[in-house]
């Protein structure tokens, strides 16, 4: 049996092993996909003993992203470009690490808008924490024109814009309306709104016609931010299907398939997620 799973700290909120269940039982693969709790100061440890455990490989979720980067010698480009991977497995024998994030993300947007061309479109950005990273790596990696990094600590978008050159700028959060005339891609990656938080106000009526708006939480599907662009006639895609794409890399990796992202697994997912209650 192959074995794989994901590690977090905690991790029963998890829904990963949905996903890989789904496929693993549609390729009638004998593997496991489980939730492994690993506290911060278990983290190197699990690592090194993970060929003698018999996994093929594991994802990676908070609060071990970053930290798990700086322990796995082989990383590839995308990783080493933002310092943090979700994917672990093994090359030729060696332990290596990839991020699928950013792939995730673009990829949930074409999945959603197959004639989405991102090439020369400008990008405003709410946040700039890990996620943000990863999805402005793979926006410049598509040919984005500008991104906009607007963050509620503004000290943080601007090291994430200097981190990544001429074409990124920073704001701050109270500044983002300011940028909406011309772009063509909003992105909520803050989890203002989700928890009993505050939600964003945002003016979306400034955005041109044709642009889209998208948010990467997905808990609830409809987020504060996604029903108010709504509302407000906009053109939006929600965060779920970044999670499912994400998965994709890992499970061929371990697995040796290539799996598809469905509607039925969409649907799965989806149904697991009560709406409105932010769990
Ligand atoms: N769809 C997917 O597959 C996927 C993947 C990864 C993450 N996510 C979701 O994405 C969200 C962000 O994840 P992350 O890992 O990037 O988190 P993170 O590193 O902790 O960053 C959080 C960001 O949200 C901002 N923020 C938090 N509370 C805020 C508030 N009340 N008002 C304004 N800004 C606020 C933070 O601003 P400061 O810098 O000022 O603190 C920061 O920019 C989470 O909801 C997570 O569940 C989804």
């Amino acid at each position: 049996m192959i074995r794989s799973g994901v590690i977090g700290f905690p991790v029963k909120h998890s829904r990963s092993p949905l996903i890989h269940g789904y496929w693993l039982k549609r390729h009638g693969i004998d593997g496991s996909y489980d939730k492994i709790e690993v506290a911060p100061d278990g983290l190197k440890a699990f690592l090194a003993g993970m060929r003698e455990a018999s996994f093929a490989g594991c994802n990676v979720t908070l609060p071990h992203k970053e930290r798990a980067a700086s322990l796995i010698p082989n990383l590839d480009e995308r990783a080493r470009r933002i310092g943090s991977v979700n994917t672990v497995y093994f090359s030729r024998g060696e332990l290596s690490a990839t991020s699928s994030d950013g792939y995730g993300f673009v990829q949930n947007l074409r999945w959603r808008n197959p004639s989405l061309d991102l090439k020369g479109r400008r990008v405003v950005m709410l946040g700039a924490g890990g996620s943000a990273r990863a999805i402005v790596d793979e926006l410049l990696q598509e040919g984005v024109a500008q991104v906009t990094v607007a963050n509620r600590t503004v000290a943080r978008a601007a090291e994430l814009a200097e981190s990544f050159g001429s074409r990124m700028a920073a704001a701050a959060l109270h500044e983002a309306d300011d940028h909406l005339r011309d772009c063509g891609l909003l992105i909520n990656t803050t989890s203002a709104g989700i928890a009993d938080t505050a939600k964003l106000t945002v003016a979306f009526d400034m955005l041109p016609r044709g642009a889209l708006v998208t948010d990467i939480s997905y808990v609830p599907l409809l987020t504060p931010f996604l029903a108010d662009a709504q509302r407000a006639g906009c053109l939006t895609t929600d965060g779920l299907g970044m999670l499912l794409h994400q998965a994709v890399p890992g499970f061929e990796l371990w697995f040796g398939i290539r799996p598809e992202v469905t509607d039925e697994l969409y649907d799965i997912v989806a149904g697991d997620i009560a709406p409105g209650t932010g769990s």
